[in-house]
């Protein structure tokens, strides 16, 4: 049976057009200006809407251990809040417990998804370059998961140095995947951190105050220099500081594999937040930092520069409760922000309705450009025949209120609470099913698949950068 989609405008990364779509068995056979329907044809009558690829989250932590305390949503309320704001795919971080090794790590994270109503993969976590950890590299890799994840911030718990991390690099390098770095200068912010403590300076601003977007810019300058001596394909996540974007221009200007991903905390709010009278600023503590609208503006700029490849959420919400448990003191606060929820409204209002740049654009920045770095591209993040049947639909007429009474998370509160943005996501579909019709959600829960990632073509990535979509990838 043949599901046609007719009458919405198409958006797609190469463009948009006025087409119809034909779906069967969940996958897309092909795009037909005004196709005429056969009998036993399924009509979804998309007049008036928006139509792209599903979107794709390439950073999530649900149900992550942090200390005593687990990030408010699991596989089953995040992928329903993922579907709400146009989500289809995501790719969790798979983070191992103290002294778990990284296969159990793998086998854990693959339980907990039983329970995703829609498509996943994983990056794996990693916390030094022990033989075993390359040989987990491997393991990971036998399992279809080719992104991994360091950190050059926690000392305590994951910070490696920057020769562990150049090993990692030869590794993950050869193994096809691609290596995903939390680029905070963690032994600055530790000496930091130490003077606030011994003032008794414990408020949450002083959290953005310890963690400067100099450290940040610091830490992605030494990063830079790894991947110039290994070339291993390499993303900085949650870009917050401004000047880390110098560092990305420099490496795409000299061929070196260095992409960039923004968060849409770092693009609404800002360090003002966190000034706000306990506990009203505990809601907006995260690694790195809320900052300065400059800031903020500097990177809505690199979002059309095309210094930033990715918007991804990194959504890791705690609950106000776990928050509050330690008073006001930043060192105890549970470090994330809530987004799958509301990234696709954000970007699409802060890009398409204040003008700065349009809905191509949006459509790479929110899912083909994370579908290629993550090894997930053509199968998902476009519309061409033989790919998966991922769709969302935008109603440009009508209006979407953020408020944390009405969210499908399971947190229970919205940093982006009170806003109101126009249009909405009307529809979803997930490999040809509806799994969300305005405002209900139809997606079972644990109907999601592992999408198992291929090997990463360092030439292919470059595509992410160019203006003009490369025609092979539009075929
Ligand atoms: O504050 C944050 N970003 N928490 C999630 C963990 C991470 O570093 O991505
Ligand atoms: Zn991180
Ligand atoms: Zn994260």
């Amino acid at each position: 049976m043949t599901l046609l989609i007719k009458g919405a405008l198409v958006v797609d990364h190469c463009g948009v057009a006025p087409v119809d779509i034909a779906v069967e068995n969940g996958t897309i056979i092909g795009t037909f200006f005004d196709i005429d329907p056969s009998e036993g044809d399924t009509i979804f009558d998309a007049r008036g809407l928006i139509c792209m690829p599903g979107l794709i989250d390439i950073h999530t932590h649900l149900s992550l251990e942090v200390g005593k305390y687990t990030s408010a949503d699991d596989f089953d309320t995040g992928t329903a809040a993922a579907i709400a704001g146009g989500t289809t795919t995501i790719v969790d971080y798979i983070s191992p417990a103290k002294g778990e090794s990284l296969s159990a790590a793998i086998d854990r994270w693959f339980e907990k998804a039983q329970d995703s109503r829609i498509d996943y993969s994983f990056h794996l976590c990693l916390t030094d370059d022990s033989e075993s950890t390359m040989a987990g590299i491997e393991h990971a890799v036998g399992r279809g998961i080719r992104g991994f994840k360091v950190f050059m911030a926690y000392p305590d718990r994951y910070m490696m140095t920057p020769l562990q991390i150049m090993n990692v690099m030869k590794k993950v390098k050869e193994c096809g995947g691609v290596l995903f770095v939390h680029t905070e200068d963690g032994n600055e912010i530790e000496s930091l951190r130490a003077k606030s403590s011994e003032q008794n300076q414990l408020s949450m601003a002083e959290h953005a105050r310890t963690r400067p977007a100099y450290q940040e810019l610091n830490a992605a300058k030494v990063l830079y220099e790894l991947v110039r001596e290994t070339f291993c394909p390499t993303v900085i996540v949650h870009i917050s500081a401004a000047e880390v974007l110098e560092v990305l221009r420099d490496a795409s200007l000299k061929g070196i594999p260095l992409f960039g991903e923004t968060c849409p905390q770092y693009l609404w709010l800002n360090d003002t937040m966190l000034d706000r009278p306990w506990p009203e600023s505990a809601p907006f503590v995260c690694s790195p930092p809320l900052r300065n609208i400059e800031h903020l503006d500097a990177l809505w700029d690199g979002l059309i520069t095309g210094d930033i490849d990715v918007v991804s959420t990194d959504h890791c919400p705690f609950n106000m409760e776990d928050r509050m448990e330690n008073g006001e003191d930043f060192r105890m606060v549970p470090n994330g922000l809530a987004g799958i929820e509301n990234r696709f409204m954000l970007l699409q209002n802060g890009a398409i309705t204040a003008g700065r740049f349009g809905w191509t654009r949006l459509v790479r920045l929110l899912s083909t450009n994370a579908a290629i770095l993550s090894g997930l591209y053509p199968r998902k993040g476009t519309i061409r025949p033989g790919s998966d049947a991922d769709l969302i639909f935008f109603d440009p007429a009508s209006v979407t209120s953020f408020n944390s009474e009405d969210l499908f998370s399971g947190c229970d509160h919205n940093p982006y609470d009170g806003m109101q943005i126009s249009g909405s996501v009307a529809v979803v579909l997930s490999r040809g099913e509806v799994v969300y019709d305005n405002g209900i959600l139809t997606a079972e829960k644990g109907r999601g698949q592992f999408i198992p990632r291929s090997r990463v073509k360092p030439d292919r990535l470059w595509a992410v950068k160019m203006e003009d979509f490369p025609w092979a990838f539009c075929q």
